[in-house]
């Protein structure tokens, strides 16, 4: 059952040393034993055009170090809904995420566009993952990839980064663009994908 809670200013206690023992004990979910990087963190916003994005969604925040980046950089009247599954990180990021422009949910990503329409929004800008695909049973990972193409509104994307290309086979059957790139000043080294519907000609 997801829960969630609306919050508001960004600190950042103790984020790591969470994140890492949540790893120890759930390295399956978890997927990386140290929040990514800050050059990990510019190339998967480097696509978002904050002019314009008012929905904006993001799986498996972790401890915050793409949300920190995105309260940042986005509109004063965007929203931010966080997904977060693990249950310590989203009593976490509900403690200390004060920004009354976001909304935690502990939940699954798989849900998207439940949250969306509880939201009542029209469809969402762009998704933003870093949730490890390539460890989660194939129906899951089918599940999320077509509930987000089907959240996203027309022009928007779905960004992710993973630690193995698993996932490119999938995301190539589901969107219609999908434009491919490594970040390697990550530990481990990231591979960065962005995914479309529109047509290549057009993305
Ligand atoms: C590799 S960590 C990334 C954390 C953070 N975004 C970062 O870059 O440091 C993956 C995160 O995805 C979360 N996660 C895993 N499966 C999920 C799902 N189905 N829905 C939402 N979050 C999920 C994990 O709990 C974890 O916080």
């Amino acid at each position: 059952m997801a829960e969630e809670t609306k919050v508001s200013a960004v600190r950042k206690p103790k984020g790591w040393l969470l994140f890492t023992a949540n790893f120890i004990k759930h390295p399956g979910m978890i997927g990386s034993v140290v929040p990514s990087s800050r050059f990990l963190v510019e190339r998967m916003l480097e696509p978002i055009d904050w002019d314009t994005a008012r929905h904006i969604v993001e799986y498996g925040p972790g401890e915050g170090i793409f949300t920190r980046e995105i309260l940042k950089r986005m509109r004063h009247d965007a929203e931010l809904v966080l997904i977060e599954l693990n249950a310590d990180l989203a009593a976490y990021l509900k403690g200390y995420v004060t920004d009354p422009r976001v909304t935690v949910i502990h939940g699954s990503a798989a849900d998207i566009n439940k949250f969306a329409a509880e939201r009542g929004w029209d469809g969402v800008d762009y998704a933003l993952s870093g949730i490890p695909f390539s460890t989660m049973p194939e129906g899951l990972r089918r599940e999320i990839l077509s509930e987000t193409r089907s959240s996203l509104n027309p022009g928007g994307k779905f960004i992710v980064f993973q630690f193995s290309n698993k996932v490119f086979s999938y995301l190539k059957e589901v969107f219609e663009a999908v434009d491919k790139g490594m970040e390697f000043r990550n530990l481990p080294p990231a591979h960065c994908y962005r995914c479309s519907t529109a047509t290549p000609a057009e993305a």
